[in-house]
């Protein structure tokens, strides 16, 4: 038997510290699925009764209430509500103090059934001319069952506007949707880029998909009162029910959530754009036609060009069906879409494309895979500094449960992955910097898992502020700050890993 010394084996140590470091430095393809197995809370939707659905007191109590942009700038909001017994007013009170309510708008009324299910009257009211930054204090309904509520206006649009999104997809219903919920709500963000896919309510049948419908509305409305929820439809928004006679895509959904589509010269509520601060943000359907001509094609080609980086330097596109995916759970579905549109993705230089659908997490390499052309070209995606980040956060809980079945081993272009659930957030801090975490929901807890400095596609390519950007990235080269390790690597991305404690 070999004896060691002390000495032997603190060269050792030594050795292996040395050959640790080096493979973080140089491996930059070296992709981590992460080992955490989440005890799972049963993926069951709560039930109708739980005080999570509870309905507001007295009649026809405006309830479900949600607010989203109402316009391309952000000096407008749409606040939308659902009277449950009779049309109501459709009015909104609101002004800059509370109970004082100084102005006025006027909404629409609209009501529908979804086979034998009558929905409650449904209100959207576009509140405009709002000064920004600014709070505002509304009030719906009327007499004592009237309801308050509030919300802030974003900066103006200003390329060095700090602001903090949140991401959240899948949400759906469930005890873990109701963690993730109250963790994005901790979170401190201002508005939610939502990936698609909302209550689940297709998972029933008869009448009791309008009733999920209407629990999701109430579920959420402890966010969605208070701040905008950027919407993106996602295939349980389809809603397609030929034996209940439903036969028409999105009847739920676009009854009840509106988009301000037309503000960005958009013919559909299911495709659009906004700019929010310092970001413009395009929000895609995977579930509308997008090949060559398509009215969503033609829209998406011009909208690119109005985007203006000077004024909003962040570009972020939204979608369902994420393009680069490495779990077996809708693998290749968003391929239709990658072989569109990606070129665009890579030539505006997007920063970042979130989707969902894929109910787990998972982050990107900068990859791209457009030199690929049936006949010849690579048919691998490879490294691309031109190309967006590809995150999937479609693990808001809902009840179909977590997707753990990753691809293995694990391809160069996916970073790290996790199937557990949580939201995102990206918190813009200047035109060049933006930092990005995902929060795991662990067992009740929130913990920010996944987090990098998100470096602006560009301005860091921007030869003056690369100059400037030198001596900052020479500083911190690798840093191991708690339990976060920082590196940095040329013009990429800063990455921080949690490191085991
Ligand atoms: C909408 O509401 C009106 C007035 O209460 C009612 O007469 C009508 O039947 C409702 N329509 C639908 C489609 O439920
Ligand atoms: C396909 O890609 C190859 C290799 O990059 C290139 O030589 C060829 O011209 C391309 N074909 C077409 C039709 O674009
Ligand atoms: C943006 O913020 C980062 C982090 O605070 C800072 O290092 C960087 O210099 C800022 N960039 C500009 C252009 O102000
Ligand atoms: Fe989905």
């Amino acid at each position: 038997m070999a004896v060691v010394t002390t000495r032997q084996s603190m060269l050792f140590q030594v050795i292996l510290a040395f050959v640790l470091f080096l493979s973080i430095l140089n491996n930059v393809n070296a992709g981590i699925t992460s080992t955490f197995i989440r005890s799972e809370w049963p993926a069951t939707d709560i039930p109708l009764d739980n005080e999570a659905f509870a309905v507001p007191n007295g009649h026809n109590a405006p309830q479900q209430v949600h607010i989203t942009q109402g316009d391309y700038d952000g000096r407008s909001v749409i606040i939308s509500w659902v009277s449950p017994d009779e049309p109501g007013s459709s009015k909104v009170h609101y002004g800059k103090s509370e109970n004082n309510y100084e102005f006025t708008a006027e909404g629409t009324v609209n009501n529908y059934t979804f086979y034998k299910y009558k929905s409650g009257y449904i209100h959207h009211c576009l509140v405009d001319n709002l000064e920004y930054s600014t709070k505002y204090y509304y009030k719906i309904g009327s007499g004592d069952t009237a309801r308050e509520f509030w919300f802030e206006t974003p900066p103006e649009i200003n390329p060095d506007t700090p602001y903090k999104f949140g991401i959240i997809g899948d949400l759906g219903q469930t005890y873990n949707s109701l963690s993730t919920l109250e963790h994005y709500i901790q979170s401190g963000a201002k508005a939610v880029l939502f990936l698609g896919d909302l209550s689940y309510a297709d998972r029933y049948d008869y009448n009791d998909i309008g009733l999920r419908w209407d629990t999701w509305g109430r579920f959420v409305e402890r966010s969605t009162a208070y701040q905008p929820w950027i919407w993106n439809a996602g295939n349980h928004e389809i809603d397609y029910f030929p034996h209940l006679e439903e036969v028409t895509p999105f009847k739920n959904y676009l009854e009840r959530y509106t988009t301000p589509y037309k503000a960005c010269k958009s013919s559909s509520p299911l495709w659009y754009a906004i700019r929010r601060a310092s970001a413009h943000i395009i929000v895609l359907s995977s579930y509308s036609p997008f090949v060559k001509y398509t009215p969503q094609w033609t829209w998406l080609r011009e909208e690119l060009k109005r985007v203006d980086r000077e004024k909003t330097p962040w570009l972020i596109v939204l979608m369902h069906v994420p393009i680069y995916n490495s779990n077996s759970a809708h693998f290749m579905e968003g391929e239709s879409m990658r072989s569109v549109f990606e070129s665009w993705f890579v030539e505006y230089k997007v920063d970042v494309i979130f989707a969902g659908h894929v109910h787990a997490y998972e982050r990107s390499y900068r990859i791209s895979n457009i030199r690929y052309n049936i006949t010849s070209g690579d048919a691998y995606p490879v490294p691309d500094k031109s190309a967006p980040v590809y995150i999937t956060v479609g693990d808001g809980g809902n009840q179909e449960g977590l997707a753990d079945r990753f691809l293995d081993p694990q391809p160069e272009y996916s970073a790290f992955r996790e199937a557990s659930y949580g939201h995102s957030t990206l918190e813009i801090m200047n035109r060049t910097h933006a930092l990005y975490h995902w929060n795991r929901n662990d067992d009740g807890k929130k913990l920010a898992t996944d987090a990098f400095v998100l470096r602006n596609q560009y301005w860091a390519n921007n030869q003056r502020r690369r100059k400037l950007k030198k001596h900052y990235l020479r500083s911190i080269q690798l840093k191991r700050i708690g339990y976060w390790l920082i590196r940095s690597k040329g013009s990429q991305s800063i990455v921080i890993h949690r490191l085991h404690p």
